[in-house]
């Protein structure tokens, strides 16, 4: 059984809304509290599946994580040599991130273990992380075609490296890093760009010194984490959702609260900024070494726009509904070096190119990215491909259709944004969820 979303076309978003915890913050916080000395204190972690397989991963290896009110837990961390075998393999579920950053700690145990996934995940490219670990000393294999399953063997010493990443990416770096707090000596990891730097601002948090210069960070091994509180803002990415919904719908206004706009992830403001959305940030305030605000937004007439390269991947999880803002712009909106789209939760420049065809938009398709012309969205069927994020953004539109949506296979919205129905309805979408064979 699977889930369907009917969507009714038509009107606006108004209202204050909050969306939920943000997930590459929940699932560093997990990790880094119950590999900390002492006691961790998270408010606002995301409860969404792809966290819920982080956090049961750390109870199946003997680490003590109470959550006496939904989305507050206190882990009583084991320290960096504290964690058990855990018996059985640890499923992912459908994350990348919890598998990729999972990758680098468990390289560093004493341990064997093994990772695994849903049929999605199954498909996820894990070389670029497996092959710098086994050059650090771990020992991983992969399935055909260096996808998951991964075995990693336990009692392996890992030295430092110099890592130039030949793809931009968050979780390559963070499982380096990660690794790096075990290994020998220095662990230093260049990006080709800035990615998100969550692992690295959380780092410090926990008492860890690293440094950072010329999209390089350098960390040594041996030192130890501190528990700590953190306090997790909403995720802009499940923001961004609500933030496009309001640009295109005639008459919306919307606020969002308390919304993480840390600048290596904040590319989607940029973008749609760029494309004439009337977007202001208020009552911006630092917690945690995490930029947050409140968002206001205003329904506005965008345009196409060219999306740089150097751009892409501070706004890498938004594209599925900057498509959509961009099927409702004047003109073409253009995307080229977006080549790490096609293998995120599904292809999402094909899912997303097809979809929208199929709404009656416009949109040339090549290998590393896609044009779309604005215009008038049709009623009709699309399928996710079990994205989460597709399945969100072809829900927003529903505001810009002029009939009926049915949204194919969307349960996996479980995994980033739990009460996803319930929040866009209050806003004004007229969104239902049904149960489909
Ligand atoms: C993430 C990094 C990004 C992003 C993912 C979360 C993270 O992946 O797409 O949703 O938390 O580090 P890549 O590092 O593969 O770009």
């Amino acid at each position: 059984m699977t889930t369907d979303y009917l969507i009714e076309p038509g009107g606006r978003l108004l209202g204050c809304i909050r969306v939920p915890g943000d997930k590459s913050m929940s699932h560093r916080a997990v990790m880094l509290g119950a590999l900390a000395d002492g006691v961790t204190h998270i408010e606002g972690l995301l409860q969404g599946e792809d966290v819920l397989a982080t956090l049961a991963a750390f109870r199946a290896m003997g680490v003590d994580i109470v959550e006496p009110q939904p989305g507050r837990l206190t882990i009583r961390g084991v320290g960096l040599d504290g964690l058990r075998p855990p018996g059985h393999p640890l499923d992912m579920g459908n994350s990348g991130t919890a598998m990729r950053l999972m990758s680098g700690i468990l390289a560093a145990q004493s341990f064997d273990s093994e990772l695994v996934g849903d049929s999605s995940l199954h498909k996820r490219p894990m070389r670029r992380v497996v092959e710098p670990l086994n050059a650090m000393g771990a020992c991983i294999t992969m399935a055909d075609g260096g996808r998951p399953p991964l075995s990693i063997k336990g009692g392996q010493r890992l030295q430092g490296t110099d890592y130039v990443m030949p793809v931009a990416s968050a979780q390559v770096k963070s499982a380096l890093l990660l690794a790096g707090l075990y290994a020998d000596g220095v662990t230093s990891v260049a990006e080709p760009v800035p990615t998100r730097d969550h692992t690295e601002r959380m780092l410090k948090g926990f008492g860890y010194d690293l440094s950072m210069a010329d999209h390089t960070v350098r960390v040594q091994g041996g030192g130890r984490l501190k528990g700590c509180d953190i306090q997790i803002p909403s995720d802009l990415s499940s923001a961004a959702f609500f933030l496009v919904g309001a640009a295109i719908a005639p008459a919306s206004t919307l606020q969002l609260e308390g919304v993480g706009v840390n600048p290596t992830r904040s590319g989607v403001l940029t973008l749609l900024q760029r494309m004439g959305a009337d977007i202001e940030l208020r009552h911006r305030r630092e917690i945690g070494g995490e930029a947050i605000a409140d968002i206001h937004m205003r329904h506005s007439r965008l345009r196409g726009i060219t999306i740089p390269e150097d751009e892409i991947s501070l706004a890498i999880d938004e594209f599925p509904i900057l498509f959509v803002a961009a099927a409702c712009a004047d003109g073409d909106t253009r995307l080229g070096g977006g080549g790490e789209l096609r293998v995120k939760e599904s292809d999402r420049i094909a899912v997303m190119a097809k979809g929208l065809q199929q709404l009656g938009i416009t949109v040339r398709e090549r290998a590393d990215g896609v044009t779309i012309r604005g215009g008038q969205m049709s009623g009709g069927v699309v399928d996710t491909h079990g994205d989460h994020r597709v399945a969100m953004a072809f829900a927003m539109a529903g505001l810009r259709a002029d009939g009926p949506l049915t949204i194919r296979d969307c349960e996996n919205v479980n995994t980033s944004f739990p009460g996803f129905v319930a929040v866009a309805a209050a806003a004004g979408l007229g969104i239902q969820a049904v149960n489909a064979a």
